[in-house]
């Protein structure tokens, strides 16, 4: 299988947790042991919000709140590309990690543009690649009816339509969205109709579960 694989930044913490970022790439060498190919895409985290934040007290614009992110979350993509297999640099365009996924069973990229967040650059990867599945290793257990951090009575669903989901997330970009999947990505996945399932990266096992297609977090379909 073709499987774009988003980590969030805030799964592998800030700084990124040696621990994560190892069991991350056993993961993902158990699942190209097994025959698949891994397109991984890396957030910033933390350190991106912080660096945010620092930009926007500066007064400069949205446009620079992300330019700077950016190379946080590039930055946490080289990390886990290092651990991977000493790859040197990380493409920063989707045709740069194409090229790199038509030689090699896996690539890894950050960030791509401002006024999106790693969620679309995997959305659109996973697009022009035809990935069969996208997972996103989240800090949620899946997609909640609301936002759980603020409603006590948010509910976890097991399986919804790309349709619901852009009723349940859908909305607009700012710098720093902390969204389990962002706007822009839940558009994009409403015209690719990748299938999606979205976990809890505390146990990157879970992506092992998810792509042999064992019930975990919500499934996008
Ligand atoms: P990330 O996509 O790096 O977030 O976006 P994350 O840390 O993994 O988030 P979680 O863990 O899913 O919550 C962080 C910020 O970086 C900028 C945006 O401001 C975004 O909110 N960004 C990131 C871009 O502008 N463009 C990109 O391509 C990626």
């Amino acid at each position: 299988m073709r499987i774009v694989l988003r980590i969030g930044g805030s799964v592998l913490g800030s700084p990124p947790s040696a621990k994560m970022v190892e069991a991350y790439a056993k993961v993902v060498a158990d699942l190209t042991f097994e025959g698949h190919s891994i397109g991984v895409v890396v957030g910033g985290g933390q350190i991106a919000r912080d660096y945010i934040r620092s930009t926007a007290q500066m007064g400069l614009s949205n446009y620079q709140q992300d330019t700077i992110a950016i190379h946080a979350s590039r930055l946490n993509a080289r990390l886990v590309a290092m651990k991977l297999g000493g790859v040197s640099s990380v493409p920063t365009s989707i045709d740069g990690i194409l090229q790199r996924l038509a030689r090699n069973r896996v690539a890894v990229m950050g960030g791509l543009k401002p006024g999106i967040t790693t969620d679309t650059v995997a959305a659109m990867v996973a697009q022009k690649w035809h990935a069969d599945l996208l997972v996103k290793a989240s800090d949620q257990a899946g997609v909640y009816t609301s936002d759980p951090r603020t409603d006590k009575k948010a509910k976890k669903l097991d399986h919804l339509t790309y349709e619901k989901m852009r009723e349940i997330l859908g909305g607009a970009h700012k710098p720093g969205i902390h969204s389990i999947i962002d706007p822009v990505a839940v558009d994009q996945l409403l015209q690719s109709r990748i299938r999606l399932v979205v976990l809890n990266g505390d146990d990157p096992r879970g992506v092992i579960k998810a792509v042999h297609g064992d019930k975990i977090g919500t499934l996008v379909s």
